[in-house]
């Protein structure tokens, strides 16, 4: 189903943005509607063919390299991103991965992998925006999380236990910079399964693809997969002046997945 929101062109105009993981799935679809409305993209992703591919496509973005589990690669990568930009509006910790099996079959080094990008990143990704943030006078951050952060998620251990630490970080910044008086809101989004590569690469794994997909779909009470470009549009608020009042929310976008 394609879902249609009006680009107005201006909802970001004149912010400068830093998406993570913007090579592919969610997060190209978050820096494609960011640049629509205006704003400026750093198109920060491990994958650089791809990224670069979008930031050539967006019209309005530039490709930066980043692994987001080293810190070093952080602070260079946010530096050229201000330099570049005149300032940092937005963050978005959007890059992710996800490993499907049971807490006993996980092995250490996979937990340690799948925490060490998703947890570890968004850690280092707030840490280090912060500064350019405030020097901006404020701003936002947007972390991607996952329903698996509020539900349980059986066979997805190690992802369900970092999309939940992202859930729980995304508040404690959110609090302490607003104790501290800073203007910077930081909220997270939790998405239930939607259709990018992260998805086709779960289903892969299966020996009935097409079995194992109308399953997913039928634990959604609207019973669809979610398009890309509808995480785009709550991000897009997010990151927007008009969310200026929200700060250490959480955002599930689930056709009815955790209310149910
Ligand atoms: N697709 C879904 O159903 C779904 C559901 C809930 C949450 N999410 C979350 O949304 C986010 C985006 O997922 P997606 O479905 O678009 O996945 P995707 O695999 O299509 O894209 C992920 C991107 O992250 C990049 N990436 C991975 N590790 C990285 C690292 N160490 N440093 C920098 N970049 C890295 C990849 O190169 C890729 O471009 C993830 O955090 C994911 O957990 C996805």
């Amino acid at each position: 189903m394609t879902q249609s929101v009006e680009v107005t062109g201006r909802r970001l105009a004149g912010k400068c943005c830093f998406i993570t993981g913007a090579a592919s799935g969610l997060g190209k679809a978050m820096a494609t509607a960011f640049a629509a409305e205006g704003a400026q993209i750093a198109v920060a992703d491990r994958d650089v063919e791809a990224g670069r591919a979008v930031a050539a496509t967006i019209g309005n973005g530039f490709f930066i390299s980043l692994d987001v589990t080293d810190e070093t690669q952080w602070t260079v990568a946010l530096g050229a991103a201000v330099r570049a930009m005149g300032r940092l509006d937005v963050l978005v910790n959007n890059a992710g991965v996800v490993a499907s099996r049971s807490i006993e079959d996980t092995t250490l080094d996979e937990w340690r992998f799948v925490n060490s990008v998703n947890v570890e990143g968004t850690f280092l990704g707030c840490k280090h925006a912060i500064p350019h943030l405030r020097a901006s006078g404020g701003g936002a951050i947007i972390n991607i999380s996952s329903v698996a952060g509020i539900t349980a998620a059986p066979m997805m251990a190690a992802y369900s236990a970092s999309k939940g630490a992202v859930r729980a970080l995304t508040k404690t910044v959110a609090i302490e910079l607003a104790r501290k008086g800073d203007q910077i809101r930081c909220n997270s989004i939790h998405p239930v399964f939607f259709q990018t590569p992260m998805l086709d690469s779960m289903v892969a794994t299966v020996r009935d693809p097409d079995r194992f997909r109308s399953g997913l779909q039928g634990t959604v009470p609207l019973g669809r997969f979610g398009q890309p470009e509808e995480v785009a549009a709550m991000a897009l608020y997010l990151a927007s002046d008009e969310a200026k009042f929200v700060t250490g929310a959480e955002f599930a976008i689930d056709g009815g997945f955790t209310a149910a």
